[in-house]
């Protein structure tokens, strides 16, 4: 497979067309059977339900070329379910979970020239999405939805890489109580795009939500949840209903207690306990392991014992048992790997 000539390890975490998407609609009840298609544009109604009430949901996850070559996904079924799961929270019909992984397979085989090679610190994301996208004008649900799948090459999320981020406590909520912040509904990140603008106005990479009934808990940033480290290594995320359940960060807790034998707890996170833990950062597909080396409370700062230079050796365990799970230079647990 002749790769496409991308200076791979200089690209950031930004939309590159590529030449094929997959695309399936639902209309009298049914999803249709479903195609790939080289065309990168969408026509809908002017009052389709996701451009009027922002009836839509997302998955990330990305595909990787292995050390021997292989191209390979992580854990999509997890993607399925998750996705399943927003759609319902939405009321929207659900795209059936073996069609999700196999119009991933289909869209991550037929990009493979833009697969980054193995090595180069870049991965192929991949977006599946669904929007209502008939006319709805009353507030209701759509009655006719389109699925799709496109494939974008990208590197870090985080400009720097592996470099120490600053975050801050946000004034803004996140998720209420009994809303939707569990699924990855697109109205989440929409109402997080003023929280983010300002931190960065203020110089900050990241925001840390809080729970919003309180305000006294960690619940994770607008595109990742937390990890921390105690100072005697045990590894501690924060437990919450109105926070997304990562897969990135389920498959770490895994990994933190059958890989690298360290003690792992699930539970509510006080913001008054994070000044005592030694390592902080942030997981997810596209953050992968970000390590946090300073949290800034209305002008309280946090500083990690790790610092500003390099990830906690705990965060670098972690983040390279993981990072060889997926290129296929640690064996991975059954299921974990899904290949091309
Ligand atoms: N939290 C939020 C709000 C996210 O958008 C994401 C990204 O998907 C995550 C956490 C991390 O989830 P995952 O590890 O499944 O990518
Ligand atoms: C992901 O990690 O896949 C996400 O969806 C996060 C997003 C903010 C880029």
């Amino acid at each position: 497979m002749e790769k496409k000539n991308i200076d791979w390890s200089n690209i950031g975490f930004g939309y590159m067309q590529t030449d094929k998407r997959y695309v399936s609609n639902y209309k009298d009840g049914a999803w249709d059977e479903g195609t790939l298609t080289s065309d990168a544009t969408i026509t809908i109604s002017e009052c389709a339900g996701v451009l009027q009430y922002a009836q839509t949901c997302f998955e990330g996850m990305k595909a990787y070329t292995t050390e021997d070559g292989h191209i390979v996904t992580f854990r999509p079924d997890l993607n399925a379910a998750r996705m399943a799961d927003s759609a319902a929270r939405l009321e929207m019909p659900v795209f059936p979970e073996n069609r999700f992984v196999d119009a991933i397979k289909q869209v991550v085989a037929a990009n493979a020239a833009y697969v980054p090679p193995y090595g180069s610190g870049a991965t192929l994301y991949v977006r599946p999405y669904m929007f209502g996208s008939s006319p709805v004008i009353g507030v209701k649900p759509a009655e006719e939805y389109q699925f799709r799948v496109f494939a974008t090459p990208v590197g870090p999320y985080f400009k720097g890489g592996a470099k120490p981020i600053t975050i801050k406590v946000s004034d803004f909520d996140r998720a209420a109580p009994h809303g939707t912040g569990h699924v990855k509904a697109g109205l989440n990140y929409a109402m997080s795009l003023h929280a983010i603008v300002t931190a960065h106005g203020e110089g900050y990479d990241e925001n840390m939500y809080l729970d919003a009934a309180t305000r006294t808990k960690v619940e994770e940033t607008g595109g990742a949840n937390f990890i921390f480290v105690t100072k005697d290594n045990k590894v501690v995320t924060p437990k919450s209903s109105t926070i997304l359940p990562s897969i990135t960060r389920r498959s770490l807790m895994y990994v933190a207690e059958h890989y690298l034998g360290l003690e792992v707890e699930e539970r509510e996170v006080y913001l008054d306990e994070v000044k005592d833990f030694a390592e902080c950062g942030l997981c997810g597909t596209a953050a992968v392991i970000s390590p946090v080396g300073k949290i800034v409370d209305h002008g309280k700062e946090i500083c990690f014992p790790s610092g500003m230079e390099e990830m906690g050796p705990v965060t670098k365990k972690l983040y390279e048992t993981l990072t060889g799970i997926q290129m296929g230079h640690i064996e991975a647990p059954e299921g974990w790997i899904c290949k091309i």
